[in-house]
């Protein structure tokens, strides 16, 4: 790949352009060679209409090359805290002295920030060896060269500037949302927008690389060969602006790097310190690591060591990015289903648009929670519409065993003594030849999940069909590497029970839709009446205006028939008049 700018990503996620919103983030070119096509093919991409089932499947990247290429754009990247009245072109013209950009972007999080990415990662040192540690009056500072600078201006001038345009990183407040909603065509339309709405943008998915990246510089002090790696919604395309950042410390470079020099009659081991076990190996790099956060990562606070949960972590906010974070180690398996959620949700459009509101709805609805607790989570969510997607006929998606048998040798991979084979290039996966419309899959989800056999049977995406549960706990959704695990464990009776009651009520809802769609645009219709917290009223109020026994309802509307053809005359044109008497 050459060395700046040269297709960032193909499947990038759409940036944020709902109906009637024109948002255009500030990705100014100076003089990058090759970039300004780049960039244009960029806003192709990220302007294109979604449609069901239509997925550009004219050639996607891996996971691991995405990843790649992220990685490699991230450690070419710094952030700068500016302040207010800052002269973006002065700024701009100040920073290319140590080289050309390639582009930046402008955002708020406590402050003015700005990400510039440069051409070549030389121009990220020019710039360290430029900068200075501040020494302050009273605090003592704690010397960091890392990639998180601050701007102050030597001379602030009281001339008129033209104001900084600030990227978005939040997604769309509830009333927004709303007119986005009330003002689409139809519900599939309404599903669109609202994956649009809420989809991580290109900015927001460089800021995740990068924080992920400034981590890697922290951790780096004590293990100079790690990688900070993203896993999770951040990556796995399903993420919604405003979700954490999960990462891991992969320390297996380091031992496959020095595996490699060990050659002839002997072989070179590092002396280090053993440990009883490897959960608590991870529980001591993970405390040290916290501690080094805290007292010396930049923009780290309120960092949490949550070491004794089932999976250890360091829990912190990076307050410059905005982002709530959750660091663990060894988690290669959670980035290997990070990889497969990334193909699922590439095979189909669909897919995408369907989780996006199904997330968004359980939200609304209180099903999810940021609180750990019995809730389903987000991944749960997620499996249960993959499943669902593998269930129809044809199928939208396939199996994850069929997955398997495509995967070459190269696809080969065992973590843990778990397989975790699957096929890598999306490319090779033949096309759904399901066509049902989004509004009608959305409907079937709630219909197949409100009379769903929880009681006995299990949902495992790896053969796509229900399977008999293997322990009593109310919801069993199989992990699909490691195959002995419940990823729904937490679930209780009571919140599976809210679940398919929500599930019965919103199928309902949405039958309703086609004869009760309302004549104002204003007033909540379709998936605005599932996924708006305000509209929950409304669902609730439709469905009783609308709870009349079926029987009951068959009898009025015949009656109202009867009565029409009475009261209405037939004119001399053959046409209905409705008529005048009161
Ligand atoms: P949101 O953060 O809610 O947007 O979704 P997420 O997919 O990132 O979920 P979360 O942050 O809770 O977890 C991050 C990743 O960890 C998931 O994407 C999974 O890969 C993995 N993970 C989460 N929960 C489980 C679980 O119960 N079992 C296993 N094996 N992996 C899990
Ligand atoms: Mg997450």
């Amino acid at each position: 790949m050459a060395a700046c700018g040269v297709g960032l990503l193909v499947r990038v996620p759409l940036c944020a352009q709902g109906r009637g919103q024109v948002y255009r983030p500030i990705c100014r070119l100076l003089s990058c060679p090759g970039t300004v096509a780049a960039d244009l093919k960029r806003e192709e991409q990220s302007s294109g209409n979604v449609e069901a089932g239509s997925a550009d499947r004219s050639h996607q990247k891996r996971f691991s090359e995405v990843q790649k290429e992220r990685r490699e754009q991230a450690q070419r990247t710094v952030l700068i805290s500016c302040p207010n009245k800052i002269s973006e072109k002065k700024f701009l013209k100040y920073l290319s002295q140590h080289g050309p950009i390639n582009n930046h972007f402008f955002y708020e999080s406590y402050g003015l920030h700005a990400i510039v990415e440069f051409c070549r990662k030389e121009s990220v040192s020019s710039l360290q060896d430029a900068t200075y540690t501040p020494s302050t009056g009273k605090e003592a500072a704690i010397p960091f060269r890392s990639r998180f600078f601050n701007v102050k201006l030597k001379n602030p001038s009281t001339s008129e500037k033209p104001p900084i345009q600030c990227s978005n990183q939040s997604p769309p407040s509830s009333r927004k949302l709303l007119e986005l909603l009330c003002y689409a065509e139809s519900i599939d339309d309404q599903l669109n927008t609202l994956l649009k709405a809420f989809q991580i943008t290109e900015e927001n998915a460089k800021l995740r690389h990068l924080t992920c990246s400034l981590i890697e510089d922290i951790a780096a002090a004590y293990f100079p060969y790690c990688t900070v790696r993203p896993f999770g919604s951040s990556v796995n395309s399903f993420g919604k602006l405003g979700c954490d950042l999960d990462m891991f410390l992969d320390l297996d470079e380091t031992g496959r790097l020095h595996a490699q020099k060990t050659s002839g009659n002997f072989l070179m081991e590092f002396q280090v310190k053993n440990v009883p076990s490897e959960r608590i190996a991870t529980q001591k790099i993970l405390s040290v690591l916290g501690e080094c956060l805290d007292h010396l990562g930049p923009g780290c606070v309120g960092v949490q060591k949550i070491l004794n949960a089932r999976c250890p972590l360091v829990r912190f906010s990076h307050q410059a990015s905005g982002f709530q974070c959750d660091l663990s180690t060894n988690n290669r398996i959670a980035l290997k289903s990070s990889e497969l959620l990334y193909i699922y949700g590439a095979l189909d459009s669909r897919v995408r648009a369907l989780v996006f509101s199904i997330r968004c709805w359980a939200r609304a609805r209180s099903l999810t929670s940021s609180i750990p607790g019995a809730w389903i989570t987000n991944f749960s969510l997620t499996m249960m519409v993959i499943f669902f997607l593998q269930r129809r006929s044809p199928p939208v998606l396939p199996t994850l065993d069929y997955l398997k048998t495509l995967a070459g040798t190269e696809d080969k991979c065992i973590i843990e003594g778990h397989n975790c084979t699957f096929i890598s290039d999306l490319n090779r996966i033949k096309p759904s030849g399901n066509t049902e419309t989004l509004e009608l899959l959305l409907k079937e989800f709630f219909e197949y999940f409100g009379n769903f056999a929880f009681n006995k049977n299990s949902i495992n995406i790896r053969q796509g069909r229900e399977q008999n549960k293997p322990d009593s706990s109310p919801l069993h959704i199989q992990n699909p590497f490691e195959t002995s695990l419940n990823i729904s464990k937490n679930v209780n009776q009571s919140q599976l029970e809210k679940f398919v009651e929500l599930a019965r009520e919103s199928a309902w809802v949405l039958q309703q839709e086609d004869q009760d769609r309302p004549s104002s645009s204003y007033q909540p219709w379709g998936l605005a009446l599932l996924v708006l917290p305000s509209a929950s009223n409304s669902m609730s109020l439709a469905k009783k205006k609308r709870k009349v026994p079926p029987r009951e309802r068959i009898k009025n509307l015949l009656e109202s028939i009867r009565s029409d053809n009475t009261e209405d005359s037939i004119n001399t044109s053959g046409k209905r008049t409705i008529s005048t008497r009161a």
